[in-house]
C-alpha cells in the first residue's frame, strides 16, 4: 500500500480567498442582533454568561467529559460548576443531572460533540423542565443540523468554534436565540501586539500547508516546523475576556465557505469510516444533518501507541479529549469521562481530504489495531 499523507485539519484552498466588498464584520447571516463574533468559542462562552444574566455564585450543570477551556470563562463569571456524569459511549446521563439540582442551578451547558447533534431536544426538556438557560456548545458543529434545524438555534445562546470547521486562523460566534435577553455586549477587544500578529501569520501558513498537502498526499509537507507553533496558541488566548480582533483573511475566508458543500464531504469521508470501521465507531449512529468534525475510535489498548504509528503512516489523528484536558478534579471524580480521555482517537474527517485519503485511514487503522 502507497503511503499517503492525510492532515487532521483542512487546507485553505484557492476557493476561499475570493475578495468581497464589505469585509467589515464576520457578518455570518447578516443579523448583527443576535450573532457576535469572537477570536475562540471560549470567549463566546464568557460573554453568553453576560448576556443570559446568570448571575454571580449560580450554579451550572456541565458535561463531566467536555474540553477544560469553557471551564476559565464560567469561574471567571463567578458561576458554580457542577459536572454530568456520562456513559461510556459520550452521552450524558440525565438520571444523575436530576440529582443535581438545587435551587441555586441556574443553567446547563450542553455540547455537540464531534458535531453530532444527536440528543440535542432532550438536552433541550431538560433544560424547559428545570427552567434553565440552556447554552448550546456547537464548538464542533458548525454547519451542523439536528434533522432539518439548525444547530444552535436550540439554546437560549450557542457558541460556534468556526475555526474547527473551517481554515481560519481564530474565530468564533456567540449566537442569542432568546428574545428576552440583551443584545448590548460590551465586549473588550484590544490591539494586535506584533507576537500576536507573528503567530496569526504562521497560523495562516499553516492553513496553506495543509492545502498544498492535500494536493501532494505522497510526500510529506513541512509538518514537523508547525509542531511547536501549534502548541503556542493557549498562550494568546488565556484570558477569556480578552479579544483580539479577527484578521483580514480569516474574515474573507467565513465569506467564502460553502457550508452545505463542507457538511456533504464530511458526511460522505465519514460513512466511509463507518463501513470500514464500523465496530472500533464511537458513535452507534452520526444524526442525520451532522456535520462530523472528526471520526472518533474507541482504542481498547495501546491508544497513545497507535496514535504514534498512524503519524509515522503518515495520518494526523486527534485526542478529543485526552485527561490533561478534561476540567480540574473530573479526571479523579468520573470514572467515565476518564474511560473516554484514555480511549477515544479522532480520525480525520474533513473538506480537503478525498475517499482515497479516507480509504488509505481505514485501511492502515486495520492493519494496525
Ligand atoms: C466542546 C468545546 N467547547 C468549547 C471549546 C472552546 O473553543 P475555542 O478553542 O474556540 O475557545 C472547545 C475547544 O476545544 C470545545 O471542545
Amino acid at each position: 500500500m502507497k503511503k499517503r499523507y492525510v492532515t487532521n485539519s483542512p487546507g485553505l484552498t484557492p476557493d476561499l480567498l475570493s475578495l468581497h466588498k464589505n469585509n467589515d464584520a464576520i457578518d455570518y447571516k447578516s443579523d448583527k442582533n443576535s450573532f457576535f463574533s469572537f477570536p475562540c468559542a471560549r470567549h463566546a462562552l464568557y460573554y453568553a454568561v453576560e448576556a443570559l444574566g446568570l448571575k454571580q455564585g449560580s450554579e451550572i450543570l456541565l458535561p463531566s467529559f467536555v474540553c477544560n477551556t469553557v471551564i476559565p470563562p464560567l469561574k471567571r463569571r463567578n458561576l458554580k460548576l457542577s459536572f454530568i456524569d456520562m456513559t461510556k459511549d459520550g452521552k450524558v446521563k440525565w438520571s444523575h443531572a436530576e440529582g443535581l439540582i438545587s435551587d441555586k442551578t441556574a443553567g446547563i451547558l450542553w455540547h455537540h460533540y464531534l458535531g453530532n447533534s444527536d440528543g440535542v431536544e432532550e438536552a433541550k426538556s431538560f433544560a424547559l423542565k428545570h427552567g434553565l438557560k440552556f447554552i448550546e456548545d456547537c464548538a464542533h458543529a458548525l454547519f451542523s443540523y439536528a434533522g432539518k434545524k439548525e444547530v444552535g438555534s436550540f439554546g437560549d445562546a450557542a457558541i460556534f468554534s468556526i475555526r474547527k470547521t473551517i481554515p481560519v486562523t481564530y474565530a468564533a460566534l456567540l449566537k442569542i436565540n432568546n428574545d428576552k435577553i440583551k443584545r448590548k455586549i460590551n465586549v473588550n477587544v484590544v490591539d494586535l501586539d506584533s507576537a500576536y500578529s507573528l503567530h496569526l501569520q504562521k497560523t495562516e501558513i499553516y492553513h496553506i500547508r495543509n492545502y498544498y498537502q492535500s494536493i501532494s498526499p505522497d510526500k510529506e509537507i513541512m509538518r514537523n516546523s508547525f509542531m511547536d507553533h501549534l502548541k503556542e496558541a493557549g498562550r494568546f488566548h488565556k484570558e477569556p475576556d480578552v479579544v483580539f480582533p479577527i484578521d483580514e483573511l480569516s474574515k474573507t475566508v467565513i465569506q467564502n465557505a460553502d457550508g452545505v458543500r463542507i457538511r456533504s464531504v464530511r458526511t460522505e469521508i465519514y460513512s466511509l469510516y463507518e463501513k470500514k470501521l464500523k465496530k472500533s465507531a464511537l458513535f452507534n449512529t452520526l444524526r442525520k444533518g451532522s456535520c462530523p468534525l472528526a471520526f472518533p475510535i474507541v482504542v481498547k489498548r495501546g491508544r497513545d501507541a497507535l496514535q504514534k504509528r498512524l503519524e509515522k503512516e503518515g495520518i494526523e489523528t486527534a485526542r478529543y479529549w485526552p485527561k490533561a484536558m478534561l476540567p480540574d478534579g473530573v479526571v479523579k471524580e468520573f470514572r467515565n469521562a476518564r474511560w473516554l480521555a484514555d480511549h477515544i482517537l479522532t480520525l480525520p474527517c474533513h473538506q480537503t481530504m478525498s475517499a482515497a485519503d479516507a480509504e488509505y485511514v481505514c485501511r492502515t487503522v486495520n492493519r494496525l489495531l
